[in-house]
């Protein structure tokens, strides 16, 4: 028998998940002092999500269910008196220094290009106002698909509205958000992250329809059921090409089926009869491509109606057949997150599994029954284990209710 340990992420039971926060954030103050020389005025904290339906359908305009968790970035701050503005972080090395007249048109290649972009935004509302020390930290594996870069960048935007009182609302830090990374760091990324951390409602997915950015919040029983997640601990160099790549195709396999649909506006609104007649015309990776995309958008809905009837098993039944799909037809996968789906499929506590996020590495999502799923997630780790001979991280996370300040008592 393997010892029970958690190698990827920090653990902790529900009940002690805010004063876990508070504690960290405590500690993330202390660092603060040391780095900058003085205490932090406020303490803040911005979750990342999970996906658990609706894969590699945002930029393609379909739905998604992300739900926000409650891992994610770290913020200290404290205000200046003067104009300077410096970003620093525990856990990347390099820091920025710089004033808010001056700051960086062009990004810098690190980490703090995603705070910078959101700070540039709000560059002219800061003309009268004072400079801002900040340390960056968190809890959130960077890379793994758990969307750290829209829990810093959304993160960012709600300090800066908190500390300079600039009134935005929801939705507004959400476009702050998702300008920084499309237009200062350069990805080109779908609209899901940001609307999942800024959205977020504790308890409860998001339920967002890509196309016009509507969107509503499906409860979801926690009492019962639990959110999970295992971490491969797989970081793939190229997974920024392979998923732009993804991007391409997608928009190649619309740019060849819409001539059959001539009011389709995005790829999740073909048909699929009219895949069905067309897709030997298409390169067979297209045909493949569109097939993910087109048999989702169905899956997701399917997920949808499961979940609001109560029937968590069949909104489970769909994320298998999602994770499938993503193997086979969107060709996103990798062996290690093949692993852990399938051992997760043998456990009678799993109710589904797929993997999240861009995919290629990164981490599995999986919904189990509270009752049975510590064994559950060790069963998982062990089988894990046996095939690559190390641990993943494995680990329940609960949901979160999104940006937020965080007094210490
Ligand atoms: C990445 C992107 C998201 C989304 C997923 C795939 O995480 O950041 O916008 O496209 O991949 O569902």
């Amino acid at each position: 028998m393997h010892a029970h340990r958690q190698s990827g992420f920090e653990g902790g039971a529900d009940a002690s998940r805010e004063a876990r926060l508070r504690a960290a954030l405590e500690r993330h103050g202390r660092n603060f002092e040391e780095q900058f020389g003085r205490r932090p005025t406020a303490l803040y904290f911005s979750p990342g999500r999970v996906n658990l339906m609706g894969a590699h359908l945002d930029y393609n305009g379909g739905p998604v269910a992300p739900m926000a968790i409650d891992r994610g970035t770290f913020f200290a701050v404290a205000e200046r008196s003067d104009r300077r503005v410096r970003f620093a972080s525990t856990s990347e090395s390099g820091w920025l220094e710089t004033r808010l007249e001056r700051l960086a048109p062009q990004r810098a290649g690190r980490w703090f290009d995603y705070p910078l972009g959101v700070l540039r935004q709000l560059h002219s509302r800061a003309a009268a106002l004072g400079g801002i020390d900040v340390l960056f930290g968190g809890d959130l594996a960077v890379g793994a698909g758990l969307s750290s870069s829209a829990s810093i960048c959304v993160g960012t935007a709600f300090v800066l509205d908190h500390i300079w009182r600039l009134g935005l609302t929801p939705l507004q830090r959400v476009e702050l958000a998702l300008n920084s990374e499309r237009e200062f760091v350069g990805v080109r990324c779908g609209i899901m992250d940001p609307f999942a951390v800024g959205l977020a409602q504790a308890g409860s997915l998001l339920w967002l329809d890509c196309k016009d950015a509507s969107y509503q919040h499906l409860p979801f029983d926690h009492q019962r059921f639990a959110v999970a997640v295992a971490d491969t601990l797989v970081r793939r160099e190229l997974a920024q090409s392979a998923f732009n790549q993804r991007v391409a195709e997608a928009a190649e396999a619309f740019e060849r089926l819409r001539k059959h649909c001539p009011q389709a506006r995005v790829l999740r609104d073909i048909p699929a009869e009219v895949l069905d007649t067309h897709e030997r015309e298409l390169p067979v990776e297209l045909a493949r491509r569109a097939r993910h995309v087109v048999s989702e958008v169905e899956r997701t809905f399917a997920a949808r109606s499961a979940l609001m009837e109560g029937d968590v098993r069949g909104f489970g039944a769909r994320m298998f057949a999602s994770h499938r799909s993503l193997r086979e037809l969107y060709e996103v996968s990798a062996p290690e997150l093949d692993c852990l789906v399938d051992a997760a499929a043998a456990s009678t506590a799993v109710c589904g599994a797929r993997l999240t996020g861009a995919g290629f590495g990164g981490c599995v999502v999986m919904l189990v029954e509270r009752a049975g799923a510590e064994q559950a997630l060790e069963d998982v780790a062990r089988a894990f284990d046996e095939r690559f001979g190390r641990r993943p991280g494995v680990a329940l996370f609960g949901p979160d209710p999104g940006p937020r300040e965080v007094v210490l008592g």
